[in-house]
Order: C-alpha cells, then structure tokens, then sequence
C-alpha cells in the first residue's frame, strides 16, 4: 500500500509539475493516454537549439556555452536581431546598442519554453522583432545543458544539486556572461521556477546590480495553497516515500519509461481521469494550440533532479521558502550550522528593483492564494517600481504558450520595459 502511495504521489507530482493539456487538447492532439511516451530524442534534438528552431524560421541565431562556478556547462541562445534584420523599436535599433533581455524557463522545461508558438505569438521572437538582443538560459540537467566539467550525467553525482543551486550558480553565471558580452545590464523576464530561482537570487543580493527590471509570469515562490484532495494526500505522502523509495534516482527524467508506464497504467484505472487530475492541479489554459501543443509533446518535458523535485514538494509541504532541507536535524546542521534550512525572505529584494508580475486566475501551480503572500512579501516595494497584472482566464501554460499571450502580457511587459530604461 505504502508503494501504491508513493507511486500515486509520484504521478501526482509530476502531474502538477508538468504543463498541461486541458481535455479537449489531448484529445485533438490525439495522445489519450501516452502523454509522456513520445519515444527517444531525434537527430534535430541533438542539433541544437539554433539550428533546430530558430534558424528555420528565419532568424539569426547563436550558440554559447557558460561554465557555472561548481562545473556545469549550460548552453545559451542569442537571438540578436530580428527578422531580416528588423526592429528598431524599445530594444534600441539603428546605430545604437540593443537592449539586452534574459530568458529564463522553468522546471522541467527548457529554453524551447520561449519559442513553441510562432514568431508572431512567442516571446523571445516578438522582443527580437522589438529590437531587443534576446538571450535564453537553459537550467543544468536539460538536453542542451547536460554537461560538466568532471562528472558525468549518466552518474548520479551529476544530480546532487535542487532550485538552491540553480538559485545560486546558474542564474549568476548566464546573467554575468550576458553582461560581459554586451557590456549592458539587461532586463529579467522567468516563467513558473524561473521566478522562483530569481526571486531567491534576489532575495540574497545577487543579480540585481546587472539587471535593469525583472518580469515574472506565473510567479512561484509559496506552493503551498494546493488546496485539492490529491494535492493532500500528496503533501503527506510524497515526501517520505521519495526518500525512502525514490531518492535512489538521482536524476527525474519524465520521459523514462518506468515513470510513463506507471503514468498509463494509472490514467487507466477506471474512473481517473488524468487529464482532469492535471487540470485540478495546474489550471485549465485557456488558450493554447493544439500545434503548440504538439511541438511540447515533442520538445518537453526535460529532465531534472529527483532532489529538485523533493525541494519543490519541501517547498509546497512546508508553507515557506527555505533552501533543501535534508529531512535529518544532524544533516541540516552539517550543512547549514543549523537544524533546519534557512529561509529565503523576499522582504530583502531591493525596494527599488523594478518588478512586473503576471498571474493567472485559472493557474493551480501559481494559486492565487500563494502570489497574493508573495505579494504581501513585497508590500514596502516601491508603489512605481512594481506593476502587478492579473489575467483572470490564464492559466500556467497560457503565459508561454498562449495565442493570446501576446497582447495580452507580452505588449505589457515591453511597456513596462520601456518605462524603466
Ligand atoms: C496555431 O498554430 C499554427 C501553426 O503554427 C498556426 O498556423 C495557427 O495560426 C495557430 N493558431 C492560432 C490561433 O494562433
Ligand atoms: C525579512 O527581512 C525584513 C527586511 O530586512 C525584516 O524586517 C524581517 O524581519 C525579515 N524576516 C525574517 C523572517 O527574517
């Protein structure tokens, strides 16, 4: 029973993790049940972002490679331009140096977040068009950023890290490698646990001396207003059944068949519905594209680790915003000097730090509830350095993926950008 539990907790989790198809999406993308069996990567995955995506479309596009502090190797991706050398809008066009804006996606997803619509719906192809120099960050552990000085993925070494370390090394390395490059300080933009890394980042002074605002969509930082009955059983379960029976995978990767079987084994459990399980936790999007829809099944979800994983249910279980707790008081002491994690306190996030939040009134991962602390942490920020939107038929996967995404968030976050230059 107690595996039954832990498996059930399991899909549970990566139900809520995973952005998700409404019914009627599946059911036009016609994936039923195979939702996570999309079989192994093709030649054009193993291309490189660039070349795979961006350059047939039509735009310029450039491959870089950043080395963390503790050894990771991440890929970026500079779209300098626009298309056909277009824009000359808020980015700063002509003669004149473009304004730089880093990309930052979230968990189980990769810099692909930003470019599944078409050029005229996705984000990082709109603020290149704006005129601005788009850079697009891959977290540690996803297909183009697998890579390490000395260990190998294959090895579960390669996977000892959570959000913290993401928080701590990968953010600051693309930021200041985006920095020496243009020798400009650059604007913010992070979906889902790319703000939630950011807000972490910020809380403990760093990034911001290199940044000009940050725009946050579907802003994560409190989980813990997961208010339906599986979200409970989830809370109580997940957490000591990861430990005890999963934590021997280092590596979370959805696409692994033990997880995809269990997943479909388990959606055909008479009565569950899957795709409504997912929506209950993560909203129903209002708006995607069965196309889009597709080139996500395609392109997603990426892989991160179990320990990343157990730290968003932390985070989720225990109504703050701690680093990874070791679930062991000698552990945590060993660590932190104390027997329990230290506290991200966003109240430190510079007063005068511009911020732009979007979120959705539909949107589980990013409730309602939990942004409305969030915001409460932010309550002595500066009246004209924050701009708060709330889209009240969005939810988490609309913010990136959403036809509607555009005019209803993107062109209000360029004008925010505009307005602090
Ligand atoms: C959906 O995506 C397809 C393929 O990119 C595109 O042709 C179509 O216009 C999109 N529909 C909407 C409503 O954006
Ligand atoms: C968080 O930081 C604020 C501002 O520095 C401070 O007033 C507050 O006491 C801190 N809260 C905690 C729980 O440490």
């Amino acid at each position: 029973m107690a595996t039954t539990h832990g498996l059930m907790a399991l899909a549970i989790l990566i139900s809520f993790l995973l952005f998700i198809l409404s019914p009627e999406q599946s059911a036009a993308a016609g994936r039923p049940a195979g939702l996570l069996d999309r079989g192994t990567p093709s030649t054009e995955m193993v291309a490189g972002c660039c070349e795979s995506v961006v350059k047939p479309v039509g735009y310029k596009c450039q491959e870089f490679e950043v080395k963390t502090e503790d050894g990771f190797i991440l890929s970026m991706q500079r779209i300098p331009e626009g298309r056909a050398g277009a824009g000359s809008g808020g980015g700063g066009g002509g003669g004149e140096r473009k304004q730089p804006v880093f990309l930052q996606h979230g968990v189980l997803m990769d810099g692909m977040t930003w470019l599944l619509n078409s050029p005229q719906e996705s984000l990082a192809f709109i603020l290149a068009d704006g005129g601005y120099d788009v850079w697009i960050g891959n977290m540690r552990g996803t297909r183009w950023s697998s890579r390490h000085a000395s260990l190998d993925s294959s090895k579960s070494a390669y996977w000892e890290w959570s959000w913290d370390e993401l928080a701590k090394y990968d953010l600051p390395a693309m930021v200041d490698f985006v920095y020496q490059q243009t020798g400009q300080k650059m604007h913010y933009v992070g979906h889902s646990m790319g703000t939630l890394v950011a807000l972490a980042s910020f809380s403990e002074g760093r990034l911001v001396d290199k940044l000009k605002s940050a725009a946050l969509l579907s802003p994560v930082a409190y989980l813990a207003h997961m208010t339906t009955p599986l979200g409970i059983i989830a809370a109580k379960v997940f957490l000591g059944e990861i430990l005890t029976n999963w934590l021997g995978m280092a590596e979370f990767n959805p696409k692994m068949n033990f997880v995809s079987n269990f997943l479909n084994k388990y959606c055909h459990i008479p009565g569950v519905d899957c795709y409504n399980l997912m929506e209950s936790f993560t909203g129903k999007n209002c708006c995607l594209n069965t196309s889009t829809v597709e080139l996500f099944l395609k392109y997603e979800p990426q892989p991160t680790s179990t320990r990343n994983m157990v730290h968003l249910a932390q985070t989720f279980r225990d109504r703050t915003l701690s680093k990874y707790n070791y679930e062991s008081k000698v552990a945590n002491i060993e660590r932190y000097g104390h027997d329990t994690p230290p506290v991200y306190n966003l109240s430190r996030i510079a007063n005068n730090f511009p911020l732009f939040l979007s979120y959705g009134g539909r949107d589980r991962l990013a409730d309602v509830t939990d942004v409305g602390l969030l915001l409460d942490d932010l309550k002595l920020h500066d009246g004209d350095k924050i701009t708060v939107q709330f889209v009240k038929d969005f939810a988490h996967a609309d913010f990136v993926m959403g036809v509607s995404a555009k005019e209803i968030v993107y062109n209000a976050i360029i004008a925010f950008f505009n307005h602090h230059q």
